[in-house]
């Protein structure tokens, strides 16, 4: 949820660099930010409600500019309204350590009680501002500053990523994790921490994820991690094989077309060389995808959360149509709370972006309590969901910064795919031709979806998303594959332009929602050929006698005849009709915020990775 930097340098200054680091982490949080920095004996804390470019104003005198040890934060409100006061970092009024944390700490109520009685006074209303008080009351026993926190941190219950620096002769940096992310690295003259590794490319490309329980101390130079109780705890250094570059705009006006230009490239990563030409099967790198294994399943859960979820419901019906293996799903918030019963031989999958979501990581956990084999599609390696799961089909999208996900739902589209087809010629489902005339379909669709994002194509989209400036609400209908696109479409609606939009299952608008329907009102209808193509089109009919305004999206010629509006998608077998279909609704809601003057990357209330409940 929210960002976390910090730095330690015995050559060079910290503050712009942390304040660039901020940048690229804001995507995890937005409401509120501020750093604290050490300048000789003194930590100023500066912070501000509203984004960066607020803090940076407090900035400009460049009296905090030559230090060499900082944190920053950049925040997702949970405990306490986004303000000054409840904006990190955090202290606990000694002007001698800063603090800043994403999490959340349970039991922070009695902990406060407790620190209050002790005269310790409280200046905000997050949680986490009993962190500072239990760090701060150890170091005014005379503790240094790691057995400080570790002490602190074996009093709370609940997870956190925190990083603390404290002047003086105990002082210094130390960071720990338990829950959400935490990366570490050194150089020669420096040490840094940040809550994703965007924040540390600048820097290096040897970086160590922390894992859960793990404590660091950092100085220039040096990193050393322990448990919570002062063990050592050994961490690989891993090499990150991409660059910042990657994680810039790349000359687009927002992320968000930025990535959605990119998903060719993103097919072409995560699909084209796991296809085994000769046998029409795919070879997946991280887990045993054994034959024998596949051919035991007798279920697959999919638990996962918004965007990702959507891409669940694709496997779903990919799965159980090339495969045939009965799959469920659950949002992976209910999962975890539904006491949920699996029979034996139960792949659990996760489905997640940034695997950091916390409610699909203990859907996941608890599935693999439950006996489950955990599986995940994910796009970080090294991510929680990655390390806790057996098997992972990496999804190769690249770091995705817009809050609103395309590229990484598109490469989740096509991960499932290729699980679908796996499972399908292991368990004998698919036959060698079979396999290879689905996967030869999906190279096709490359240049398809080029065409889909050739300027013409945009515009088309930007022309029709620009003609509803004033509608009300949307529907957004498909049926089978084409389902989870239109509750897609209307996600990516709702996130960035804040416009009421309802994706529904075309067949179900007659048992109730169609009351909602109002002349003129705008309905996207994804129809391609298929299965359910001539059953949308009577859905399609259904709306437009009440008066709906129908934009059809997708490659079925007989809708477009009955459509007031036509977006056309080049035509695909009707599995792959999903990947092809969302992308002009990505750019339909793209263009229609951007009429609205929306905050496209950065859209209210939201965070790019929720990790918490
Ligand atoms: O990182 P994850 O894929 O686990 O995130 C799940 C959802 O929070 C995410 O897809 C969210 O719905 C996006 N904002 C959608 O655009």
């Amino acid at each position: 949820m929210c960002g976390i930097v910090g730095a330690t340098s015995r050559t060079g200054a910290v503050l712009e660099g942390m304040i660039e680091g901020l940048r690229v982490l804001e995507y995890r949080g937005y409401d509120s930010c501020g750093v604290a920095v050490a300048d000789g004996e003194r930590i100023e804390i500066r912070r501000k409600v509203g984004r960066l470019s607020e803090l940076e104003k407090l900035l400009v005198d460049g009296a905090l500019s030559n230090a060499r040890i900082g944190v920053g934060h950049t925040r997702w409100a949970t405990h306490g309204k986004p303000s000054d006061e409840n904006a990190h970092p955090h202290s606990d009024g000694s002007g001698r350590l800063a603090l800043v944390h994403n999490g959340i700490i349970e039991n922070y109520l009695e902990l406060r009680k407790e620190l209050q009685a002790e005269g310790r006074v409280f200046t905000s209303e997050t949680d986490t501002e009993v962190l500072s008080h239990l760090v701060g009351r150890e170091l005014a026993r005379g503790a240094s500053l790691i057995d400080a926190v570790r002490a602190a941190l074996r009093r709370v219950h609940g997870y956190y990523a925190i990083a603390v620096m404290a002047n003086g002769a105990n002082g210094g940096l130390v960071c720990a994790r338990q829950g959400p992310p935490l990366v570490v690295a050194t150089t020669a003259d420096a040490a840094y921490l940040g809550s994703d590794v965007l924040a540390l490319l600048p820097y290096t490309r040897d970086v160590v994820y922390l894992e859960d329980g793990d404590v660091a101390e950092l100085a220039p130079g040096f990193a050393r991690i322990t448990d919570i109780h002062g063990a050592a705890r050994e961490r690989a250094v891993r090499r990150i094989t991409w660059d910042a570059e990657q994680a810039s705009k790349g000359g687009y006006p927002h992320f968000m077309l930025k990535e959605i230009h990119e998903q060719p490239d993103v097919l072409a990563r995560t699909a084209f060389d796991r296809i085994l030409s000769t046998s029409g099967d795919v070879s997946f790198e991280h887990g045993d995808w054994d034959d024998a294994r596949l051919r035991a399943l007798q279920r697959i859960q999919v638990v996962a959360c918004g965007t990702a979820l959507h891409a669940g419901y694709v496997a779903r019906y990919l799965i159980e149509h090339l495969a045939r293996i009965p799959v469920d799903l659950d949002f992976a918030s209910e999962f975890r709370y539904r006491d949920p019963r699996l029979v034996e031989h139960t792949m659990a999958l996760a489905v997640s972006q940034s695997g950091e979501t916390a409610d699909t990581l203990a859907a996941l956990r608890l599935a693999r309590e439950l006996g489950a084999w955990p599986v995940s599609v994910c796009n970080v390696m090294g991510s929680t969901v990655v390390r806790e799961s057996q098997a992972t089909i990496l999804t190769h999208a690249g770091p995705e910064i817009g809050v609103a996900s395309t590229k990484a739902f598109t490469a989740q589209v096509v991960a499932v795919f290729l699980l679908a087809v796996r499972l399908g010629r292991a368990r004998g489902v698919l036959s060698v031709e079979q396999g290879r005339r689905l996967l030869d379909e999906l190279r096709c669709l490359r240049p398809r979806m080029e065409a889909l994002l050739a300027p013409h194509s945009v515009e088309r989209v930007g022309e029709v998303a620009r003609g509803h400036l004033d509608a009300k609400g949307f529907f957004f209908l498909g049926r089978g594959v084409n389902f989870p696109i239109a509750l897609e479409g209307a996600l990516k609606l709702k996130e960035i332009s804040y416009v009421h939009a309802e994706g529904y299952a075309a067949g179900e608008m007659k048992h109730g929602p169609i009351a909602l329907i109002s002349k003129g009102m705008p309905i996207v209808v994804v129809n391609s050929p298929g299965a359910v193509a001539d059953k949308v089109r009577s859905n399609l009919h259904e709306v437009k006698a009440r008066g709906g305004h129908v934009i059809c999206v997708g490659s079925d010629r007989e809708s477009f005849e009955l459509a007031d509006e036509v977006i056309e998608v080049p035509q695909t077998i009707e599995p792959l009709s999903a990947v092809l279909n969302v992308i002009p609704l990505q750019l339909f809601a793209y263009h229609h915020a951007l009429a609205r003057g929306c905050d496209i990357d950065k859209p209210r209330n939201l965070a790019k990775s929720v990790t918490v409940e």
